[in-house]
């Protein structure tokens, strides 16, 4: 279940034909700040582009909120793909259920 407020929870997908192919979640945590999760494409879908086009979305929409920064929790494997939208690791990398995460962050001024 869900508890954040409706209004402060927005959800970006990518969408072929009617099917999801990819998805991600960008949710305000408090003033100023958001965090994205729930980012995924189908496999068959990757390295094309379109997970970079999802998290443009809601980067622009995160600054359209007036956010000055944003902040995820990435899979070390995902990593570089976050690297190249400006963010930056801001802690060293940990074991978090089972799987190499590391905690990311854009600050867009
Ligand atoms: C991570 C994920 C969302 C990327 O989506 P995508 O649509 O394939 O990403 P893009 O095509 O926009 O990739 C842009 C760039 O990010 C980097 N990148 C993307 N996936 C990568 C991977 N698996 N390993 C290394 N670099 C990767 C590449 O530099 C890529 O550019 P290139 O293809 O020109 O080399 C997707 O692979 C996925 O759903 N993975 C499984 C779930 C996951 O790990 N979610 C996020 C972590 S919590």
């Amino acid at each position: 279940m869900t508890r954040c407020h409706p209004k402060a929870t927005f959800d970006a997908i990518a969408l072929i034909e009617e099917k999801i192919i990819g998805s991600a979640r960008l949710r305000l945590v408090k003033k100023g700040v958001g965090g994205i999760a729930y980012v995924a494409v189908l496999p068959e879908f990757s390295r094309q582009g379109i997970g970079t086009q999802l998290m443009k979305f809601l980067l622009n929409l995160a600054q359209e909120k007036g956010l000055h920064t944003v902040r995820l929790r990435s899979r070390v494997t995902a990593q570089n793909f976050y690297q190249k939208l400006g963010f930056s690791p801001t802690i060293e990398p940990f074991i978090h259920i089972g799987i190499p995460h590391v905690d990311m962050q854009l600050e867009f001024y």
